[in-house]
């Protein structure tokens, strides 16, 4: 007897090896991560940019501790760098905005980073704290240096955004694992002439590790009130040839890394104002079919815990799902299979 199990476990050694290396090949195959988590604990801002993409007509509301929790269980399946905390409106107005940073895990920490206006007056103390997060970076939204047209781009009367700055930037200075200081600035007529000598002062007094320009884009998906934005924005839209020639410029500089997203110029928008049906139409064809790279494997996360998985446009809510990691980790493998991963 003892010799027929020896030879059943001999016989099937083999094929229980085969099995495992086939289980390991699946595995690396769909070790795919979501290529980005974009969520947002607030749904308000202070500002009212001239070029913001956002709907300012829906009812305020802060993200809770019970959504934030377990969005951060979703961590593990983000690449690094690419966990948005905070990305399309303004995180520090959330009361709770640093408790809920200080409750990333550390071995995560790496994957996190959030946009931030720096309008809200925020203390050293808050500073600190952050400073020892320790995310991977914080994008910082830099349009001029010209106080008086700084006002005029945000649309808004009291902000405490230079001296956040420098001051976060003193602090952050005594963490060697601070978080990066990245900056966005947008290109409109205003302030282009100012921009090379924006990028350097930026650089020479922040050292940010990258700056990204960009000319300002729009989301068709909530469309509602981009004909209004487009129209407020005609006197401030640039040609391509100005554009190509502000980008040259800041190409000349040797600061920080420099990113350009100057897709947009006015012959975009001013089709985008003749043919608004035909354009929306596009982009939302464009958008589902299979080759949309950025969309797929990204998760948007609103503030009160809804959501949308952006490559599969399937909806969910976070606070109804009882273990997010296994929810999610599945809906990664479900891409994987399609052959998203492939793209
Ligand atoms: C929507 S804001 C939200 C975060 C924060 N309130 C801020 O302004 O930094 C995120 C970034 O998008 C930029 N932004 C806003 N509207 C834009 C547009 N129409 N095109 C391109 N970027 C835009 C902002 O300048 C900012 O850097
Ligand atoms: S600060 Fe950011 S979210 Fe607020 S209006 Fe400006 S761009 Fe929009």
């Amino acid at each position: 007897m003892k010799n027929l199990v020896k030879s059943i476990i001999y016989a099937i050694a083999p094929i229980k090896l085969l099995y495992m290396k086939y289980l390991e090949h699946k595995n690396k195959k769909y070790r795919q991560l979501y290529r980005q988590f974009a969520m947002d604990i607030t749904n308000y801002c202070n500002a009212r940019c001239i070029f913001c993409v956002n709907d300012w007509e829906q009812s305020h509301c802060n993200m809770s501790k019970k959504t934030v929790k377990k969005a951060i269980k979703i961590l593990p399946l983000v690449e690094d760098g690419r966990f948005c905390f905070s990305c399309l409106y303004e995180p520090t107005l959330n009361p709770c905005f640093i408790n809920f940073l200080e409750m990333i895990p550390i071995k995560f920490k790496q994957k996190v980073f959030f946009t931030t206006n720096l309008m809200k007056y925020i203390p050293d103390e808050i500073f600190h704290r952050l400073a020892k997060v320790s995310i991977s970076y914080i994008n910082i939204s830099l349009e001029t240096f010209d106080k008086e047209l700084y006002y005029k781009m945000v649309a808004t009367k009291n902000s405490f955004f230079y001296d956040n700055l420098n001051r976060m930037f003193e602090v952050f200075k005594s963490y060697p694992s601070a978080p990066e200081i990245k900056f966005i600035t947008i290109i409109l007529k205003d302030n282009y002439k100012e921009l090379p000598s924006l990028a350097l002062k930026a650089f020479n007094l922040y050292r940010p590790t990258s700056h990204t320009f960009r000319t300002p884009f729009f989301s068709f998906q909530a469309n509602s009130n981009m004909f209004e934005i487009v129209k407020r924005l005609e006197n401030q839209l640039l040609t391509k040839e100005i554009i190509d020639n502000v980008v040259n410029d800041l190409k000349t500089l040797n600061c920080s890394d420099m990113v350009f997203d100057t897709r947009w110029n006015i012959d975009d928008y001013t089709n985008y104002l003749a043919n608004k049906e035909q354009v929306n139409m596009n982009y939302q064809q464009e958008r589902l079919s299979s080759n949309c790279p950025i969309e797929h494997f990204t998760v948007r996360l609103y503030a009160d815990g809804t959501g949308l998985l952006c490559g599969t446009n399937e909806t969910f809510n976070l606070n109804k799902i009882r273990n997010p990691k296994r929810f999610f980790s599945s809906k990664l493998n479900d891409l994987c299979k399609s052959g998203s991963h492939l793209i």
